[in-house]
Parts: C-alpha cells; sequence; structure tokens
C-alpha cells in the first residue's frame, strides 16, 4: 500500500507536538514508553486546556498511532496478519475496522476514530486477557474462552498456592486474605470448592506477584495499563503486576487497584470465562484507579452456569 501524505491539521499537529514533548521526555533512553500510560499523559495534559484533543482517523499519519496498532493487537481487536502497516503511523483501514470493534465493545460511539472518548477507555488500567468480539453486543453479557476449555466433572475441588517472582507492596497474609475473599465468592456460585495448600508442586491454582517480563510472553508494564492476567483451564496460572499499587482494604484511594476486585476477575478466567462488555460484571475487563468491585453479578452467574451446563 502507497504511503499517504503526511496530513495534519493544526489540532493534530497539537496531539504530535505533545506526543513529541512527552515521548522526548521519555524516550531519552530509547525505551519505549507503554502507549497507555502516554496516553494518561496526553490526557493530564489536555485538562484545563480550552483547546480539544481533535480526532485523527483513516488517511492520517500521527506520530503514536503504532502504539495504538499495538494496543489494539495486544486487546484482540487487531490482526496483525490484516494489516501490513503495523509498524507504521498510518491509520489505515484495519485500524479503523479495530477501533470501532473496540468502540463497540466499551458501548462508545462507534466513530472509527481515535477520538478523545476512545483514547480515555484506553487509558484505564484493564486485565491483560485480550476481549473476544462475539455473542451479543446489543445486550451486553458473558463471554467463554475460545474452545471453552473447562473443569473437567470430577475436576471441581481445587487446591491453590501462592507462589511469587517478586514482592508486590501487600504482605503474605493481605495476599491470602484477598484471594481467599475471591474464591469464597465464586464457591458461593457454583459446585467449586477452593482450598489453599502448602504443597505447591501439586496445587491445581498457583497465585503469584511479577514484574516485567515474566517468561510466559506476556509481560507487564510498571504501574498502570496491564494489571494481570489469568491462564485458562486446566492451566491454572494466576499473574498479578508487582508494580500496581494494590490495596487489599476496604477503601481503595484514588491511585490505587483493588487486589480484591482483580482477584474476583481473574479467577474467571481460571474457571474459564472471557471477558464481558456488561459494565457491572466481574469479568469487564478494566477497572479505574480507586474503583472498589465487590460480588458477582447475575452476569457473572449465568455465564459460569452455562458454561459448565452446557459440558
Ligand atoms: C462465536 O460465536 C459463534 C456462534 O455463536 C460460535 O460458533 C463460536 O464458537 C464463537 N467463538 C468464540 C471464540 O467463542
Ligand atoms: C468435592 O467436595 C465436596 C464438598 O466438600 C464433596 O461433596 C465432593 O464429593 C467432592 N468431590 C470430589 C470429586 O472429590
Ligand atoms: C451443581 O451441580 C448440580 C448437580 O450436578 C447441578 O444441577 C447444578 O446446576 C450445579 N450448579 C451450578 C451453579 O453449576
Ligand atoms: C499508593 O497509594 C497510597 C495511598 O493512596 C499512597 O500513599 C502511595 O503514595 C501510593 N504509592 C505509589 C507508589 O503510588
Ligand atoms: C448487565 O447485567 C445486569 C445483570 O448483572 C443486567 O441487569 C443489565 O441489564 C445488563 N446491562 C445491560 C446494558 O444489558
Ligand atoms: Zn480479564
Ligand atoms: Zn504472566
Amino acid at each position: 500500500m502507497a504511503k499517504k501524505l503526511l496530513y495534519l491539521s493544526k489540532a493534530s499537529l497539537l496531539i504530535l507536538i505533545q506526543l513529541l514533548e512527552i515521548q522526548s521526555g521519555s524516550f531519552t533512553n530509547a525505551k519505549r514508553i507503554e502507549f497507555s500510560k502516554s496516553l494518561k499523559d496526553l490526557e493530564e495534559s489536555q485538562k484545563g486546556q480550552t483547546v480539544h484533543l481533535e480526532e485523527s482517523q483513516k488517511g492520517q499519519t500521527v506520530q503514536g498511532l503504532r502504539e495504538v496498532k499495538h494496543y489494539l493487537n495486544k486487546y484482540g481487536y487487531l490482526n496483525y496478519e490484516d494489516s501490513n502497516n503495523f509498524e507504521e503511523d498510518e491509520f489505515d483501514e484495519a485500524m479503523e475496522v479495530a477501533i470501532k470493534a473496540y468502540q463497540t465493545f466499551f458501548h462508545l460511539k462507534v466513530t472509527g476514530k481515535l477520538d478523545i472518548d476512545t483514547t480515555k477507555q484506553m487509558s484505564i488500567p484493564r486485565c491483560g486477557v485480550p476481549d473476544i468480539m462475539n455473542g451479543s453486543l446489543t445486550q451486553p453479557q458473558f463471554s467463554f474462552i475460545p474452545g471453552k476449555p473447562i473443569w473437567p466433572y470430577n475436576k471441581h475441588n481445587l487446591t491453590y498456592a501462592f507462589v511469587s517472582s517478586t514482592g508486590p507492596n501487600v504482605n503474605v497474609h493481605q495476599m491470602k486474605a484477598a484471594g481467599s475473599y475471591a474464591f469464597r465468592e465464586w464457591a458461593k456460585i457454583s459446585n467449586f470448592t477452593f482450598q489453599l495448600t502448602g504443597d505447591v508442586s501439586n496445587a491445581d491454582l498457583i497465585l503469584g506477584f511479577h514484574r516485567g517480563d515474566h517468561g510466559d510472553g506476556l509481560p507487564f508494564d510498571g504501574p498502570g495499563g496491564h494489571l494481570a492476567h489469568a491462564f485458562p483451564p486446566t492451566n491454572g496460572r494466576l499473574h498479578y503486576d508487582a508494580d500496581e499499587n494494590w490495596t487489599v482494604g476496604n477503601t481503595v484511594s484514588p491511585n490505587q487497584i483493588d487486589l480484591r476486585g482483580v482477584s474476583l476477575h481473574e479467577i474467571g478466567h481460571l474457571l474459564g470465562l472471557g471477558h464481558s462488555s456488561n459494565e457491572s460484571s466481574i469479568m469487564y475487563p478494566s477497572i479505574k484507579e480507586g474503583q472498589k468491585k465487590r460480588g458477582l453479578s447475575s452476569d457473572d452467574m449465568d455465564g459460569l452456569k452455562s458454561l459448565y451446563s452446557s459440558s
């Protein structure tokens, strides 16, 4: 595909300048800053200004768009194969399709443009498991992991253990409290039981804190952005990003991430649930700093019931 001419309106030039400013600060070690964080900085730098972030759209080339492509690819919206411009800052057809899908999942106005509501949504911390565009989006609801992996019928009494490669900002006691709370909630609405074990090598589920690249191809990214991820049945691994400002308290301060809420979410993946586009569901992919999530919604219960009754 021929490279489009660099086209910049006055306002998108402003974005470019601000991206450059952010980048010149953070790129001194030629280290690429995480997109979600640059978005956040960008948003913060916009606060209190009268100028609005003008929408970049198809046909434009704006520095930083490559980061958006990487974000969309990571979370399941942009297939690498579909876009021959993956490493370019060009807003191509595939990107527009991906942004529309992203906007649909998050119930934003489907413009196909990188508008402020879309970049705002992208800057919210979230689970690292990709979203699956499937099922009914007019009636937002639960989804399953592709292939519908589940725990076999004779394996519903699960044991769990904690194994971390690095220390988080919460202690072992707090970590166990968050885990036991979240397992209890899922046990209440299912036929699963969960038992903490000291026998790590035989545990069905292993939960732990890790930092950056921790050997599974799903590197963490420091504070914000990617918070945690978990593998589908019967893998059993759940990883938390040790660099988040976690809290297990009942009060979640505006700069903290709720370990109980995130644990509830990730255990849903351990049991075979995918993301729900219903914001009231625990399986909704993002959680804001300071946001507290407790308990399971009827969408989560319906999802689990449907997953295990159809087998
Ligand atoms: C998506 O939905 C279709 C039809 O309901 C189904 O056949 C397919 O397996 C689903 N794909 C995933 C990834 O769940
Ligand atoms: C699992 O635990 C429940 C309750 O403790 C028990 O009734 C059931 O027999 C156990 N199932 C298996 C397969 O061990
Ligand atoms: C638990 O198991 C019973 C018996 O197999 C089944 O009828 C029921 O639907 C299951 N409950 C849930 C929430 O999966
Ligand atoms: C974590 O949150 C606490 C409580 O709001 C705050 O005092 C602390 O500075 C935060 N730490 C970091 C590294 O952001
Ligand atoms: C989300 O799920 C709840 C049940 O948990 C349901 O009452 C609500 O209608 C759903 N929201 C939408 C927009 O469908
Ligand atoms: Zn998730
Ligand atoms: Zn991991």
